[in-house]
């Protein structure tokens, strides 16, 4: 907390030592030690003889206290907790969920060591990424949990269409895709009794500031980051707390029974739909042309004699025809 007010005043203006001191009711050796630990998080810190302390440069980490600052959502990422190495973050984001952590809470991490992707799959999470997990309580029946997948995808495409400019779309079910390559992933995992929800935790990997040139070979082809797209660091704090924004308010949106309204914006983002694909399944493949996802988010293939086909879950991949 003291270190957060110190922050907060370096955020206004520079200070001196005594004035911080006697502002925060604390020794100038702690203010010392604070500005010292603050160094280490990566805040750059001078100090001059005439103005005391001045903030110069913030570091383009997803630290709890530069996200809460100026964050304007009414629940989404209030309480905030913070890693600089994990193992998931939604793993971490069960366990505080099964402690009671209450529903926005959310989990960041700058790199992950056992990073979780959909059907098994390892997630490369280098530092540079944005590598977090979300905890969400809807009353919901348990059969519709998964369509917060579709709806985190539409905030996430939407957000980055917004802010970057960008040619976004989904690849069904929940790839975030710039042109043809992925550069966001979400994973949803429900905790349910037959009839209630107790929690939904959603992550969400986006390949920020990642060189995905540092990918294993298999996935480097099918990888872009939003700092290759658009050939400049990207700030994490502004591009989350955006998110956070939009996802609270599509969030508000699903949890009144609008889950309708959300899939039409699905739709419209969709890049799965009108191409054709390939959907690989338990060693199994379909193929077909995309024609549309249903009310519940399934989609809809037309194979080679016309028949239709329901694809309820499997990795989809576009293919050139
Ligand atoms: C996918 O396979 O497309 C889903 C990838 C989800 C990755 C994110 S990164 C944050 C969160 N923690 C994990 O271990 N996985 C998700």
């Amino acid at each position: 907390m003291v270190k957060q007010n110190i922050l907060k005043t370096l955020h206004e203006n520079c200070v001196s030592g005594e004035d911080i001191a006697s502002k925060l009711d604390i020794s100038k050796e702690e203010v010392l030690d604070q500005i010292e630990s603050l160094k280490d998080d990566g805040y750059v810190i001078e100090l001059s003889g005439k103005e005391g302390y001045c903030l110069k440069e913030t570091p383009n980490l997803l630290l709890p206290y530069e996200l809460k600052r100026n964050l304007e959502t009414e629940f989404m990422g209030h309480e905030v907790h913070y890693f600089k190495k994990v193992d998931s973050t939604n793993e971490v984001a069960k366990q505080l969920a099964e402690e009671g952590s209450p529903e926005g809470t959310l989990v960041v991490a700058e790199s992950q060591s056992r990073g979780r992707g959909r059907r098994g799959k390892k997630w490369v999470s280098p530092e540079g990424g944005v590598w977090m997990s979300m905890i969400l309580r809807p009353e919901i029946p348990p059969m519709n949990a998964p369509q917060l997948t579709l709806v985190t995808g539409v905030a996430v495409a939407e957000t980055l269409k917004n802010e970057c400019k960008l040619d976004v779309g989904i690849k069904w079910p929940n790839d975030i895709l710039i042109g043809d390559k992925k550069v966001c992933g979400i994973l949803t995992e429900v905790s349910a009794t037959l009839d209630k929800v107790d929690y939904v935790v959603v992550g969400i990997g986006i390949d920020l500031n990642v060189d995905v040139d540092l990918f294993p070979p298999e996935l480097r082809n099918g990888a872009t980051s939003l700092k290759i797209e658009l050939e400049r660091e990207i700030q994490s704090v502004k591009l989350v707390q955006k998110f956070l924004l939009n996802f609270e308010r599509i969030y508000g949106e699903f949890k009144e029974g609008k889950f309708p309204e959300i899939l039409k914006e699905w739709r419209i983002l969709s890049k799965t739909i009108g191409n054709y694909v390939e959907v690989h399944k338990r060693g199994r493949t379909v193929k077909g042309e995309a024609v549309g996802i249903n009310k519940d988010g399934i989609l809809i293939l037309e194979l080679e004699d016309g028949t239709l086909n329901k694809i309820i879950s499997g990795e989809c991949v576009h293919i050139k025809k």
